[in-house]
């Protein structure tokens, strides 16, 4: 009962930063209903998305133009180059979170999905040791990295 509390409390803090049709697409009764059902301490990507990324890009993904980047239809195809694998997890937003490594990793795989295109061709999802490994090592500047990994999809 607590968590969904708190889920409320973080969506209401949101109210305001998306456009009406993010309101109208707002994912809270599923991550309510998938917070009561998730075992204590382990709550699904799509939750832990809604509590530790949306308040930058939006539950829908979305971003804000010129501050946070679009990430709908993109992660499919960077996760599929060598330097956009380790882009997804080096990123600060990921790479800094609260979340354990096997947490992130289950959040990327899934966000990979999520953010389309659907269907979303298979890829090599990524583990909690790739995880742990990537996240190791910062980047200096992720605009930059960002900048060579669009040059080099397909
Ligand atoms: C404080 C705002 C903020 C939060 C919170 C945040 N991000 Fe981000 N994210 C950004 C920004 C800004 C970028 C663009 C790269 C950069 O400058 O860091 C980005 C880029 C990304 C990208 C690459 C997308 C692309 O198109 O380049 C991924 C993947 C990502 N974030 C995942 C996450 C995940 C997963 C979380 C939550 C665990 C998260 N972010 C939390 C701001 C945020």
């Amino acid at each position: 009962m607590r968590r969904v509390v708190v889920l409320a409390l973080s969506f209401s803090a949101l109210a305001g930063c998306g456009s009406q049709d993010d309101a109208a697409s707002s994912p809270l009764p599923s991550i309510a209903a998938e917070a009561k059902a998730a075992p204590a301490n382990h709550l699904t990507p799509r939750t832990n998305f809604a509590l530790h990324c949306s308040g930058c890009h939006l539950p829908n993904g979305s971003g804000f133009a010129g501050r946070v980047p679009d990430m709908r239809g993109e992660l499919s195809a960077m996760v599929r180059v060598a330097e956009g694998r380790r882009y997804l997890i080096q990123v600060p937003g990921t790479a800094n979170s609260t979340l354990t490594d096997a947490e992130t990793a289950d959040l990327i795989n899934w966000l990979i999905v999520e953010m389309g295109p659907a269907p979303v061709a298979p890829f090599k999802p990524y583990t909690e040791s790739e995880v742990a490994a990537l996240r190791a090592e910062k980047i200096e500047d992720p605009a930059a990295m960002r900048e060579r990994v669009l040059a080099q999809l397909p």
